[in-house]
């Protein structure tokens, strides 16, 4: 097949998390998460494995920033560890805490390579969860308290920000599924959560335009897409429902100033309500400049009377899957862009995520995920495919750089285009990551 060619000014990049990366856990004043007390209860994560050393990246982030190089990287994301900057969640500041991202973002512009900045990926100050963390609504003020000394100290340097990141996860997977930090397993509490979020998010976005910080300003909400396995009203109503959950219940409130009525009443019918006080939507409504996307997996799916919250039953068709067992769906990548675009018109879209789980090792140094480079391939045309319809994507983010701390997989599960060795910490890259290197190079796929 001939290549495609992606815009000249296409931002080419690959994302991290702090806790997933960083360690250095008890370093330099860092207060303690909810992941750091998750990760110390039996049976949560894989292994018990926990970040406590992570990749190191707190103390190796300038050999990660020469990978970055080496690779050819137009943008990189990170994120913020909360508790780095505000250790108890609120209150005093910490500056060495502040330093270590000041340090990292100038070393970044020194190499050319501009610095996207996630605001919260999910390390949530432990004295904030001790307080009711998401539940409370205190915890959105401290959220934007956090946010606005970021936006003093490293605005103008940092030109795009993402509040949020994946705001289902840390709602329902987090809250009603019980699989991530802090692990309940309440409607309610998981419904409250996202009102909060989302709110928290809208703070942040007014407050970043009443400073008047250049740049701009969006978050990341995961995505997955259900294809309906017939056009029986009972299978379209389910992936409609599961798709929603992802898409209209996140971002209707944000670009429309409401929640979708559908959801609403499926929610109320299971006992949940939306805690929304007079104003709220107002400020989740708030203008933002640019959307994320996460996206990994689709399916197709039919109505399954007790298949989970939606009653959306996903139906093998045996599609290949990834090793953590993610079915790989590419052109459901280009249909969940396509109606996110026809819903909410021509918003300029970076995808902050996408990438797969292979656990290939070193062999005489070389790291053949031939797998990797064939998911990345098709995703990458259906997003090209994308953007020759006319939908505004500006920028893909690989995830990851490296192999990490994969939440409550611990570090069983690799997605790096970068290996690393969890026990001397050596990086090698993979073949992914020469194939990655070539694709910016020539922006061809
Ligand atoms: C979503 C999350 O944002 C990221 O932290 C995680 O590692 C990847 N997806 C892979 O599951």
């Amino acid at each position: 097949m001939r290549p495609v060619q992606f815009p000249q000014d296409f931002a080419w990049g690959a994302a991290t998390a702090s806790y997933q990366i960083e360690g250095a856990y008890d370093e330099d004043g860092r207060g303690m998460s909810i992941w750091d007390t998750f990760v110390r209860i039996p049976g949560k994560v894989a292994n018990m494995d926990n970040g406590d050393v992570a990749c190191d990246s707190y103390h190796r982030f300038r050999e990660d920033i020469a990978l970055m190089k080496d690779l050819g990287l137009k943008a990189y994301r990170f994120s913020i560890a909360w508790p780095r900057i505000f250790p108890e969640g609120t209150g005093e500041l910490n500056q060495k805490g502040l330093a270590f991202y000041e340090t990292l973002v100038d070393t970044l512009l020194e190499n050319g390579i501009e610095p996207v900045c996630t605001l919260y990926h999910w390390d949530l100050p432990q004295s904030l969860q001790d307080a009711g963390g998401w539940e409370n609504r205190d915890t959105v003020d401290a959220f934007a308290a956090y946010a606005e000394t970021l936006f003093r100290s490293l605005g103008g340097k940092i030109k795009k920000w993402l509040t949020v990141n994946e705001p289902w996860c840390v709602s329902f997977l987090s809250n009603y599924l019980g699989q991530q930090a802090p692990g309940n397993k309440d409607l309610q509490l998981a419904v409250t959560v996202s009102h909060h979020l989302l709110l928290a998010h809208g703070r942040a976005v007014r407050t970043f335009r009443e400073l008047g910080i250049p740049g701009e300003i969006g978050y990341a909400p995961n995505v997955t897409w259900m294809e309906p396995y017939s056009s029986r009203k009972k299978d379209m109503e389910a992936c409609k429902r599961e798709n929603g959950w992802f898409v209209e219940w996140f971002m209707d409130p944000v670009f429309k100033g409401e929640y979708p009525s559908f959801l609403v009443k499926w929610f109320r019918e299971k006992g949940a309500k939306v805690p929304v006080l007079e104003g709220d939507m107002e400020i989740i409504h708030e203008k933002i400049d640019i959307l994320g996307i996460n996206y990994y997996t689709g399916s197709v799916a039919k109505y399954g009377e007790s298949a989970g919250l939606m009653a959306c039953e996903p139906v093998d068709m045996g599609y290949e899957r990834t090793d953590i067992g993610w079915p790989i769906y590419p052109e459901a990548f280009y249909k969940v862009l396509s109606y996110i675009n026809g819903r909410y018109g021509d918003i300029p879209i970076y995808i902050t995520e996408n990438g797969a789980c292979y656990n290939d090792g070193p062999d005489k140094g070389i790291v053949a995920d031939q797998k990797r480079i064939d998911y990345l391939y098709k995703h990458l045309l259906q997003l090209h495919r994308s953007i020759a319809n006319g939908i505004p994507v500006k920028g893909y983010f690989a995830w990851s750089l490296l192999d990490n701390f994969e939440w409550s997989y611990g570090y069983s599960m690799r997605f790096g285009l970068v290996h690393v060795d969890y026990d001397t910490l050596a990086r090698t890259p993979k073949d992914s990551f020469y194939w990655y290197q070539d694709v910016i190079t020539t922006g061809e796929v």
